[in-house]
């Protein structure tokens, strides 16, 4: 059985405890639905604020939701559409304080107010992006936005 302990210390800290807690949830297993899945759940119930955690995958032509925590969401997001589409287009996580105001923003849960999406690389090979809302404007800092892009990073290597 899987446990997770109180996160404590300082942000960095806390993150730190994630990470090695992600480690665990996903040693020795190469399945990405169960990592993707346990990854998410192990974020939503760690991490306050959050309203939906989760993964979309590329099928090679589009993102479509794989596991996550959270409201039912939007099947399909094209490439460049949406802050998932945009980090999947650009490469680069998008770290959104007002989702309001993001052209394109695509709302799942009304209930999103900011948002962060890594968009998840393997080489050139586009895998999918992991996506974390949460209903409270500007939650996520740099630290987060590092923090979880090393989870995401984890998931990554644990696919390997
Ligand atoms: N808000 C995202 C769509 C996915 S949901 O947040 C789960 C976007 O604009 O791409």
């Amino acid at each position: 059985m899987f446990a997770t302990s109180p996160l404590a210390g300082s942000k960095p800290d806390q993150y730190a405890q994630l990470a090695d807690q992600t480690r665990g949830l996903v040693h020795g297993e190469r399945d990405r639905t169960a990592n993707a899945a346990n990854i998410a759940a192990l974020v939503y119930h760690s991490l306050p604020e959050l309203n939906w955690v989760g993964f979309y995958f590329f099928d090679g032509t589009e993102l479509v939701v794989g596991p996550f925590h959270g409201l039912p969401a939007c099947v399909r997001i094209a490439l460049g559409k949406g802050v998932c589409g945009t980090a999947a287009a650009t490469r680069q996580t998008q770290r959104i304080a007002d989702v309001e105001a993001f052209p394109g923003h695509i709302a799942c849960d009304s209930a999103s107010r900011s948002e962060l999406v890594v968009p998840l690389f393997r080489g050139d090979e586009l895998i999918g992006v992991f996506d974390i809302d949460s209903p409270v404007p500007d939650r996520f800092d740099a630290e987060d936005q590092h923090g979880l892009e090393t989870i995401a990073g984890i998931f990554l290597e644990s696919l390997a």
